[in-house]
Formats: C-alpha cells, sequence, structure tokens
C-alpha cells in the first residue's frame, strides 16, 4: 500500500507567481549573482515590515545568529546564555566564535527563555557577552521582562526570530526588541527562499559591517585585500526574488495559521487534557501551540 506522507510545513509559494515575476526580471537582467535588486529591496521591505531600521540578507538563519554574534564582539572563553529549549542552530554559532554556552531553563507559559532562571544566571555568571532568545514555534517569549534585565545588566540580546516572523508582541514584531533580530527562510519557514536568512538592527553600522563580513570581507580595493576574515554568507539575488514575493503573500500565510488553529479549537473543544494556547499573538491573530499540561491559565 502507497503511504500518503503530510509533511511538515511545506513550502508554498505563492498562487500569482510573484516570485517567478522576480525570478524572471533577475535572469532577464542577467542579476543572477553575485548581489541585485532583489537583495536590497529584499532587505528593505522585511526591514519595512518588521519596522526595523536596517537588514542584511544571509544565507541561513544560522549565518544571520553568528553574524550578530560576532558584530556584538563575542570571542574565545566569553560566555553567552542561551534559551535551552530550541533548535540546535540558535547555540552552534556561539561555539563558532569559541565562545561558551551557559543554557537558561524555559517556563511553562509560553516554553521560551524564564526570566526568573535569566536572573539567576546573572547571579552565577556575572558578564556574559549576550543573550541570546529564541521565540519558539512563533509564541513570543517574556521579551518585556527579559530585555529589562539585560538592559539592567548593560548585556545586549538577540531575538532568534527563526519561526516568528509576524508575531507581534505588545505591539511590535518580535525580532526587533533586541539589539539584533534574526528571521529564517528555509524551507519549513512561514515563508521560505528555499534557503535563507535576515539579520535586522537599528544599528546601521554594525549591519554594513556583517555585509561586509559576509561578502568574504574583501577591502575595498582593485586588488583582492583582506585585513579580516570573511565569510560567504550572502543571499544570492535569485533567493532574495523569491523571498520578495513571498512576503507578499506572507499576511496570507499568518490569515491561513489562524484558521489552522481555529479547527484545531473547535476539533479539541471536547478534551480536556488538551488546552489551546491563546496569548501569542501573530498578526493580531493567534498563534498554535497545544498544550498538555492540564488546568494551566494562560
Ligand atoms: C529556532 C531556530 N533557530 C535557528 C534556525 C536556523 O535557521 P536556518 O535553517 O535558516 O539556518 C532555525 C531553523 O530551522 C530555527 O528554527
Amino acid at each position: 500500500m502507497e503511504s500518503k506522507k503530510i509533511f511538515l510545513s511545506s513550502p508554498h509559494m505563492s498562487e500569482e507567481g510573484y516570485e517567478q515575476e522576480y525570478i524572471k526580471e533577475a535572469f532577464d537582467t542577467n542579476w543572477v549573482a553575485p548581489l541585485g535588486e532583489n537583495v536590497n529591496k529584499f532587505e528593505e521591505e522585511i526591514a519595512k515590515y518588521v519596522g526595523s531600521k536596517h537588514a542584511a540578507a544571509l544565507s541561513a538563519g544560522t549565518a544571520a545568529i553568528h553574524m550578530a554574534f560576532k558584530a556584538i564582539g563575542v570571542e574565545k572563553g566569553d560566555i553567552v546564555f542561551c534559551q535551552a529549549l530550541t533548535f540546535s542552530a540558535t547555540v552552534n554559532p556561539i561555539i563558532y566564535q569559541n565562545g561558551t554556552p551557559v543554557f537558561i531553563d524555559s517556563e511553562k507559559e509560553t516554553w521560551n527563555m524564564d526570566p526568573k532562571a535569566l536572573e539567576k544566571a546573572f547571579e552565577k555568571y556575572p558578564n556574559p557577552k549576550a543573550v541570546i532568545v529564541v521565540h519558539l514555534y512563533g509564541t513570543p517569549a517574556k521579551i518585556d521582562e527579559i530585555k529589562k534585565i539585560c538592559d539592567k545588566h548593560k548585556v545586549p540580546l538577540v531575538e532568534d526570530a527563526a519561526e516568528s516572523l509576524g508575531t507581534i508582541y505588545k505591539g511590535r514584531q518580535t525580532g526587533t526588541i533586541g539589539k539584533y533580530g534574526i528571521y529564517s527562510f528555509n524551507g519549513n519557514k512561514i515563508i521560505t527562499t528555499s534557503g535563507g536568512g535576515m539579520l535586522v538592527s537599528d544599528d546601521e553600522e554594525r549591519i554594513a559591517k556583517v555585509r561586509f563580513w559576509s561578502t568574504q570581507a574583501r577591502e575595498k580595493e582593485r586588488h583582492y585585500e583582506h585585513k579580516e576574515i570573511g565569510y560567504n554568507y550572502r543571499m544570492s539575488n535569485i533567493v532574495a526574488g523569491i523571498g520578495r514575493g513571498q512576503l507578499k503573500v506572507l499576511d496570507k500565510r499568518i490569515a491561513k495559521k489562524r484558521e489552522i488553529y481555529e479547527t484545531y479549537k473547535k476539533g479539541f473543544s471536547d478534551i480536556k487534557e488538551i488546552e489551546m494556547r491563546t496569548r501569542a499573538r501573530r498578526n493580531k491573530t493567534k498563534s498554535l501551540v497545544i498544550s498538555n499540561f492540564n488546568k494551566r491559565k494562560f
């Protein structure tokens, strides 16, 4: 018997074919590589959508996290506080920079970094170089409290918003509250470019520096000159074209998530062991987390 596989969050290109229009334009003008109009515009459009001043389009969300740590200056021996419940890509870039991750446990309400555990970590390790929080499954962390603690200790906060593009927390998009925010456009994200990521920040100088590092740190000379270690982390003009097309249907995808949420809520309404979480909001909609912790109030 043929098995019917249901994919988890498979890519969903626009019904209108927007992505192909941008790709065609890149082909027609021969701006296939390396950079080009689509990359510049995709950065501008994402920055505008989330309400950040600047954005750097990169090859992956992981690359964006790496560049955030490099921009902060994480180096050998530096401690970085990192959310414990997450995908490994949140923590790997700490190691790329030869830093030491210290894992902070999650709280039960959002499954994200527990502000109380974070406070405790500061007592034990008073001088971390950075904190990285995650908005796992699109549910925002208790970011107000976490930001307040980071500000008190004067430590920069990175938001791993790889899974939460479009999630609004008290009127602000996740990814724009800390010093740096990152988004992922890999195949299972709410919009995809096949693979890609974005680093956002209000710090123009640091974002420019990230673009420099991500294009092999090549100095502005006619010959090849390099004074720093560089990376090949930039997004291509074709990939950015897919992103521009996908961005046009992001609100539609969010509305669909809401519809799915309501379907589950209705379907599970008479099963008391399943409680639907309603606090998180994706663009004024509710994001879905099924919790099996009965009798909890959200
Ligand atoms: C929480 C989280 N952080 C980071 C990443 C890394 O993103 P990418 O796959 O684009 O490198 C992902 C994606 O899987 C993720 O879910």
